[in-house]
């Protein structure tokens, strides 16, 4: 890999934003091409950066300059845009989730690992203050022996805010797909490792109404469950509840806890928003603050 990594970005929608805002803070990534089925998206912003070119997404896969393809598209297309890249020889980090089958994921894995690149998938907020430092207590002990976790991410669906939320309610979105690698990340990295699943899910609405943008007042046809509910086994022995919905109007449940032997943690929202980022574990049992 060069210094800096030359990066070219596939899927340049609303969370590209998001990564181009923090192209800037980090000298050791050079943006060089953006790509985008709609050329016009990928115009947009390399109009606005210089030394971005727009390219389409087969001329990015291919380019000699490009050491990683950064796969911001929508979920269906994330193992077909990652495979091309990864049988290119790039570097692939994407946006979650891997892909929408283990099947495909494998098979993506499976060619990085013979084309000696390496794969890489969103999320990364495991890593971050507050999850880290819930791993941190658990490991020192401070609830004993964990045998249990709750992680719940429960709200109305995003047709409210996003201008385009067609994606989330076709196959490869929904609730499961779309936050799911959050909240199954956030327990496997404080529990271990998953042997047993067991769920159930259900599809209440047929249709949802997009509330903002150029579309508003328009439906989109839902193909996917919006509500799941399901119990993970971990090797340990400690069972997880998840539960993932865009059938919730308001929900009071904590967004993650572990409990123990001895005690609980209620741990920071796996997807911080701004005002909560920099809070840390807190341990019910004694209030500390662990940080
Ligand atoms: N919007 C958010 O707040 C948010 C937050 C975290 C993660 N994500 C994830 O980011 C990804 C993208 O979400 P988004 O909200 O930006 O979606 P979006 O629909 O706004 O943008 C996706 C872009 O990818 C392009 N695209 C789709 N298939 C493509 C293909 N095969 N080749 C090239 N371009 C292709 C589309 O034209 C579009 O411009 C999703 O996986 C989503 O789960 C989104």
């Amino acid at each position: 890999m060069g210094e800096p990594l030359t990066v070219g970005i596939i899927g340049a929608g609303a969370i590209s934003a998001q990564y181009l805002d923090t192209f800037d803070t980090l000298p050791s990534l050079r943006l060089a091409a953006v790509a985008d089925l709609d050329p016009d998206r990928a115009g947009a912003v390399a109009a606005e950066r210089p030394g971005t070119r727009a390219v389409t997404p087969d001329e990015l896969v291919v380019a000699p300059d490009i050491d990683l393809v950064l796969n911001l598209t929508v979920p269906a297309a994330h193992a077909d845009v990652a495979g091309k890249a990864v049988a290119a020889g790039k570097h692939v980090y994407g946006e979650k989730p891997l892909a929408t089958t283990v099947a495909q994921a494998t098979e993506v894995l499976a060619a990085a690992d013979q084309a000696g690149v390496r794969v890489g998938c969103a999320p990364d907020t495991v890593l971050g203050t507050g999850i880290q430092t819930a791993r941190r207590a658990i490991d020192d002990g401070s609830i004993g022996v964990p045998v249990a976790a709750s992680a719940v991410m429960a709200n109305s669906g995003p047709e409210s805010w996003h201008p385009s939320p067609d994606f989330y309610y076709l196959p490869g979105g929904g609730p499961l797909f779309d936050m799911g690698p959050y909240y199954v990340t956030a327990p496997v990295t404080l529990l271990g490792p998953v042997t047993r699943v067991t769920g159930t899910a259900g599809r209440p609405r047929p249709e949802r109404t997009i509330g903002s943008g150029a579309r508003a007042g328009v439906s989109v046809p839902v193909e996917v469950d919006t509500h799941v509910s399901g119990a993970l086994v971990h090797a340990s022995g400690a069972i997880s509840t998840i539960i993932m919905s865009f059938d919730t109007v308001a929900t009071r449940a904590s967004n993650l806890e572990v409990h123990g032997e001895h005690g609980s943690l209620i741990v920071p929202d796996p997807t911080p928003s701004p005002e909560t980022r920099h809070c840390a574990a807190r341990a019910t049992t004694t209030g500390r603050c662990y940080r």
